[in-house]
This record gives structure tokens, sequence and C-alpha cells, in this order.
């Protein structure tokens, strides 16, 4: 059990990256963590700019993961970091989440888990066998409006689910950016970084996690249309798929980063026997209950953060919701750790049935067939 405030430590995270400081703020925000020590970027010297930048102790800054375990180690238990926030491109998540776990410490890491299933499975063993906690952002499982989704689904408002549409769409891809230059596009297309998915892990793996968290239900069955839709890029930039759920549940999932004109728009609409209910992160507090006989309802929740800081790095097309999301992953995630529980926010078998997904989904276009998951 650990009490007082948890001493984090981070890997990835850089000068200019895009979410490793949203990991730091929100879970400060928190008021239960403080950032200590990191290992931020490959390059040592940016590494300590970054240091330097948010006034840590230099001696903390580290030019590696494995270099900052060993060095924390070292010091003593009340003093070294309590867990680590893994915000690197996907190749390092695993490498980074194995060795932190088996040296004791917890682990917060970013999606996908990693790249490809078999290191996914891999992962799973060590945080099976481990006592240390193991949580993963995927971010819109914390937002307020999702939440609100949940407990209406449960207290049975739209009676049996029968379908379930998520879309997850985005621009930013439209054009071959990778080749001028532009770092996060440079990363996520190609294979050695992002793993065998390109979209479909990007934000895929964020639309496959919401279609069976809001069903409660397993997905079976899978058919796979994996594009690239831009010429000349390594990798998948396209998806739409087909989903059978164990419980006869369908479902349609579509996903894109070179939609024209889409800065962030996830789209969810789950249909049941008494009902539907409709919310996009566009307007990502407000949910629209559909009923019998055309009457609707509207719910509303609340999802202000005080962080102006954080508000200003939010990238295009997200909103404070966004933040509040990862506020309230950390937070249950330090629940879990001061009360050794089990923290309800996404973890390892979620981070292994994304990695299934992406390559059944491949395996599925590839054959032009429906396959099982
Ligand atoms: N949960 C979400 O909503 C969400 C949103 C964005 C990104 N992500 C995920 O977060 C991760 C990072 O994405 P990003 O867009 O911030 O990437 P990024 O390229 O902006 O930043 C990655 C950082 O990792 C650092 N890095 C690279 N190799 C390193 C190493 N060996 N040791 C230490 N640091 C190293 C880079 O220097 C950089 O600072 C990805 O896995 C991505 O899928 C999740």
């Amino acid at each position: 059990m650990t009490k007082g405030m948890l001493k984090m430590g981070m890997v990835g995270g850089g000068p200019g990256s895009m979410i490793g400081d949203i990991h730091r703020l929100t879970a400060e925000a928190t008021g239960k963590t403080k950032l200590v020590c990191g290992a931020f970027s490959s390059d040592l010297h940016k590494s300590r700019q970054k240091g330097n930048e948010l006034g840590l102790d230099m001696n903390r800054v580290y030019a590696s993961v494995e270099e900052m375990i060993d060095k924390e180690l070292q010091l003593p238990e009340g003093e070294r970091m309590d867990f680590i926030a893994i915000t690197t491109p996907n190749h390092l998540h695993v490498a980074a989440a194995n060795l932190a776990l088996k040296s004791g410490f917890h682990v917060m890491c970013d999606k996908p888990l990693s790249i490809n299933y078999q290191e996914a499975l891999e992962l799973k063993k060590v945080v099976d066998q481990s006592k240390m906690k193991f949580g993963m952002t995927y971010t819109y499982r914390g937002y307020a409006g999702i939440l609100k989704i949940k407990e209406l689904i449960e207290s049975g408002r739209i009676g049996d689910i029968r379908k379930i549409k998520v879309d997850y769409t985005q621009g930013w891809l439209t054009e071959l950016i990778e080749d001028q230059g532009q770092k996060q596009a440079k990363w996520r297309t190609d294979p050695k970084f992002s793993g065998q998915g390109g979209t479909i892990a990007d934000i895929g793996t964020h639309a496959f996690n919401m279609a069976e968290y809001l069903a409660g239900s397993k997905v079976t069955e899978i058919a796979a249309d994996v594009s690239i839709l831009v010429k000349g890029r390594k990798i998948d930039d396209d998806a739409n798929v087909l989903l059978r759920y164990e419980n006869g549940i369908k479902g349609i999932l579509s996903v894109g980063q070179a939609c024209a004109g889409e800065l962030n728009s996830f789209i969810v609409k789950i249909y049941g026997s008494k009902g539907s209910l409709h919310w996009t992160n566009g307007h990502s507090n407000i949910i629209v209950f559909k009923g019998l006989e055309n009457s609707e309802e509207i719910y509303i929740e609340e999802s202000v953060v005080d962080l102006h800081e954080a508000i200003k790095l939010l990238p295009d097309g997200h909103d404070e919701s966004f933040l509040k999301g990862f506020l309230n992953l950390y937070n249950l995630f330090f629940k879990s750790i001061e009360d050794d529980t089990v923290a309800e926010i996404p973890n390892i078998k979620d981070g292994v049935r994304g990695m299934l997904f992406i390559e059944k989904a491949i395996e599925s276009s590839n054959k032009n067939t429906f396959v099982t998951l």
C-alpha cells in the first residue's frame, strides 16, 4: 500500500511532443502526484531541456528508461518514483512497462499497448504475475459523457442493446505530411514505430475499446476493409469494420485519418430495444436519448477542469473533456494504488484486445472475409 503523494516518473514527453505534458498536468491536477523524474527523449540534451523547463532536479533527468529505473532504485524507498507514465511512440511501450513492473514500479501506459499481439500477450504475463498496478489511458473511457452513457445502459434505459456504431475520423493525414517532416505523422506511419497498424492502431483501438466497453460484451467476429487512401503512405490510414458480438449485437466501426476537413470527430450511437443513445465528442457533455414514439431527452454532464496550461496544449478537435478524461483515469489509478484494489480503468486486458483487433482487422482485410477474434 502506498500512502501520501505519489512520485511520478515519465518516459517520453520531450520538447514538442503531444501527450506527455497532458499526462503530467492532468495527473498532477488530481492533487495526488508530482512529477519527480523522467527520460523525456532518446536524446539526453532534449531530455535535459525538458527537465530544466519543468524545474526538475537535474540528477533525476535521465538518458533512457533503463537508466531512470536503475538510478531510481538506488534512491531510498521513500524518495524514488512510485510509478511511470509511458508516453513514447508505440514501439517502446512494452520494454518500458516490462522493466518498470519487474523493478517494482506501477505503470500507466498510453495506447496502443504494443506493436503486435504477441508482444502484448508477453506483457500480460508480466502484469498478471506482478503486484504492481497497470493502467492504460484510453482517454475517452474517462469522459464524463461516456461514463453517463455506461450508467444509462446499465440502468436499462435503452433495453437490450441490438446495434452499435462508432465512427472516429480525423483529417490531419489527408496529405503525405510524414514526408514533410511532421514528427507525429512520421512515426505513426512507419510500422517500425507504430506497429503493424496505422490508423487502425492509433484511433481504431480507441473506437474498438469503446465498442466493447459500452456493449459490455465481446466482439467475436469482424470483417474489415483496411486501406491506404493516400498514395505513397506505408501503412493504413482508413478502416471500415463490421462487428459481430458474442451475444448477437451487431456493430459498425469506421475510422479514418485522411478524412479531409475533420479535426477529431468521434461519434457513438447505441441502439437498444427501448431507445437509443447518441454522443459526439464535439459536444462531449451532451448525451441524447431517443425513445420510442419520437420522444427525446437530453442529459448534460459537467466536465469543467481548471487547467489553463493544459487547455493551451489540447490537440485540434479536443475539448476540456479530454483533460477531464485523463484526470478521471489518473484519479482511479491512484486510488487503486492507495487501496491496493483493481482500478476500474482500462487495463492490460483492454490493451491485449486492442492488439488482437488490429491484427485480425488486417487479416480480415487481406483475406477479404470475416475472421474470428
Ligand atoms: N490517449 C490519447 O488520447 C493519446 C493521444 C495522443 C497520443 N497518444 C499515444 O501517446 C504516445 C505518444 O504519442 P505523441 O503523439 O505524444 O508522440 P510524440 O512524437 O509527440 O512524442 C513522443 C515523445 O517520446 C520521446 N521518445 C522517443 N523515443 C524515446 C526514448 N527511447 N526514450 C524516451 N523518450 C523517447 C520523443 O522524444 C517524444 O518526446 C503514443 O503511443 C500515442 O499513441 C495517446
